[in-house]
């Protein structure tokens, strides 16, 4: 396996996230306190700030940070669509779009609205439904060394069929191999 090369602006849909090792992206109650005690690759944040054009995200994860400031650590500006049923009680923020249409149109207004760089798709429910749709083009995911046990999957869609995948950075259909051990204390 390769280390994938760097992210490139080219009207892509990503679904992008840090992911626990057992394919958590929060933990219960939308907590995020996981995510520290862990390094990121050198530059990633810039990669991706510099390569999103827009992003597109559900209610759920908006109420729990209704902040579009605090994206990549208040580094990324741009445009962000949310998608919920009832946008009349979601408020108003600077450069956000609260929206009920289907998820196509949502997210072909955020391709118009990303002006060729990348739509980063931060939302595993709507992630799922474009999947679906045959919508997302990568799914870009940080794997960080921690087991959650709870929260919410990337993935969840209890009865579906598996969605096979491969890997972009070299070998294909491949496994990849890697190897963790608890840290004692921690
Ligand atoms: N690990 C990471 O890197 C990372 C990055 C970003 C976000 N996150 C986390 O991801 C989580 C996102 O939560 P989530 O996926 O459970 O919820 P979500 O997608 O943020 O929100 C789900 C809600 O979005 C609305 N929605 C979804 N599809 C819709 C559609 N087709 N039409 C209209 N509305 C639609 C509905 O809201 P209504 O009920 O209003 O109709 C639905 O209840 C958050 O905890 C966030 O912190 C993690």
């Amino acid at each position: 396996m390769k280390e994938p090369e760097p992210q490139t602006a080219a009207g892509k849909v990503l679904w992008h996230f840090s992911m626990s090792l057992d394919g958590f992206v929060a933990g219960p109650g939308h907590s995020m306190d996981w995510m520290t005690g862990f390094t990121g690759r050198d530059g990633l944040v810039e990669e991706y700030v510099a390569t999103t054009g827009a992003i597109l995200g559900g209610r759920d994860g908006w109420d729990a940070f209704p902040d579009a400031a605090t994206v990549y650590g208040g580094l990324w500006h741009g445009p962000m669509f949310v998608l919920t049923h009832h946008p009349e009680d979601a408020g108003q923020a600077d450069g956000v779009t609260f929206l009920n249409v289907d998820v196509a149109e949502a997210l072909r207004m955020a391709l118009e609205a990303a002006d060729g760089k990348n739509v980063e798709v931060l939302s595993p429910t709507i992630g799922r439904q474009l999947l679906e749709r045959g919508l997302i083009d990568e799914i870009d995911i940080h794997l960080a060394p921690v087991l959650l046990g709870d929260g919410i999957r990337l993935y969840d869609n209890p009865g579906g069929a598996p969605i096979p995948l491969t890997l972009v950075n070299g070998g294909g259909r491949v496994e990849v191999d890697l190897r963790y051990r608890p840290v004692r204390g921690g």
